[in-house]
């Protein structure tokens, strides 16, 4: 008999969710460049309507009817086909849990979200990496490594860490590939910074198929990562089953009233893709030019870029060095990134100051 509650195996395995830092090993608070969120905040009509939503006393709707309602009109979605979840990463989670357990494999590229694989663990099945193709996803790598005991492939798209992107040709592809009992989860946690002509197509795979489930958060373009709501469109079957295991009051009242207010503020959105993608373009011409040190960015349709170290200068002085300079970036040794960081867009200056430390390092290290 044992002498303490034995967690089951598959949970023993798991490697708990590593958060981005925002301080200096010696406590300093650093400028957080390491979690993806939004540098302009959120919308201030959203602020507004998160002071407003005083009832902390009383349960929220556990139907988010009218935040539902909201993304429902802005996305040209019914509803009914649509479930709110505490963050999307509950609905990643929750993805696995309904349609894998022991025995099943849940697959997804290299260098993917590091949640897949905790998702696959907690229901008990075993996550499955497939090569990448220079750091992106590689839709005959995936299809290669389906079994008859994959029953979940999670493509996230644009891609974190890496911030790749796959065409809507070959989201369709890939999904035309899958027998349709497999679940493929779009996970679009990036995709208002894409143009609105650069759509992956996954809503409208998820409005013609039954096996096609597609995830969104409010946490990075809204800059409402503190509030956790996110949400899924998929057929009625994939919402069913995700009602039937999610929190029964899964977004708070406060994560209602602001999500849908920000839904309402869509030149917020506006603002925030443009001025992503005027400073990523500039960050990644300052890494660029440092290309004869090793230095490169690999292409991002994200508001985050992963610079790859292959000269001299090793990413984790890069990173001791950014740190001095007041900033926390992302350092994945742990997903096989070792030579790489994982850097948010932020404001100019301070794209300006991490890309002139960069500059510095390069030069030092020859
Ligand atoms: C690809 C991807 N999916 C999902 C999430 C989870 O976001 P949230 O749970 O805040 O909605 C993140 C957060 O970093 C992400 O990068």
């Amino acid at each position: 008999m044992t002498e303490s509650p034995t967690p089951k195996p598959w949970i023993e395995g798991i490697h708990a969710y590593t958060p981005g830092k925002s301080r200096a090993a010696d406590g300093r608070e650093l400028v957080k460049l390491s979690a993806n969120e939004n540098p302009l905040g959120c919308s201030p009509r959203a602020l507004v309507a998160l002071g407003e939503a005083r009832n902390p006393a009383r349960y929220p709707d556990p139907d988010a009817r009218h935040l539902r309602k909201a993304i429902g009109a802005l996305h040209g979605l019914d509803p009914d086909r649509i479930v709110c979840g505490t963050g999307s990463d509950e609905l990643l989670n929750l993805a696995a849990q309904g349609y894998a357990g022991p025995g099943d494999e849940v697959l997804f590229s290299r260098y993917s979200f590091s949640v897949y694989h905790i998702a696959a663990r907690r229901c008990g099945a075993t996550p499955v990496e497939a090569p990448d193709a220079d750091y992106g996803a590689d839709v005959d790598a995936l299809l290669a490594a389906v079994t008859d005991r994959t029953r979940v492939v999670f493509l996230a798209n644009p891609n974190n860490p890496t911030g790749t992107f796959l065409p809507r040709g070959e989201v369709e592809r890939l999904h035309s590939g899958l027998a349709p009992d497999v679940l493929l989860v779009i996970d679009q946690a990036y995709a208002e910074y894409l143009g609105p002509e650069e759509s992956d197509g996954g809503l409208e795979l998820a409005a013609r198929h039954a096996n096609v489930l597609v995830t969104r958060t409010f946490s990075k373009i809204y800059g409402l990562a503190g509030e956790r709501i996110g949400w899924a469109n998929g057929a009625p079957g994939l919402i069913a089953t995700l009602n039937r295991i999610r929190g029964p009051f899964n977004v708070t009242n406060s994560g209602q009233a602001a999500a849908e207010t920000a839904l309402a503020d869509q030149d917020f959105v506006a603002r925030s893709r443009a001025a992503n993608q005027t400073e990523r373009t500039r960050f990644v011409e300052q890494v660029e030019a440092l290309g004869n040190h090793g230095l490169r960015a690999v292409p991002s349709k994200a508001n985050f870029v992963l610079v790859l170290f292959e000269g001299a200068l090793p990413a984790e002085t890069a990173l001791n060095a950014i740190a001095q300079a007041g900033y926390a970036v992302r350092h994945l040794p742990g997903q096989g990134l070792g030579e790489a960081l994982r850097i948010t867009i932020g404001t100019r200056e301070q794209m300006d100051e991490i890309a002139a430390v960069l500059r510095r390092e390069a030069e030092a290290a020859g």
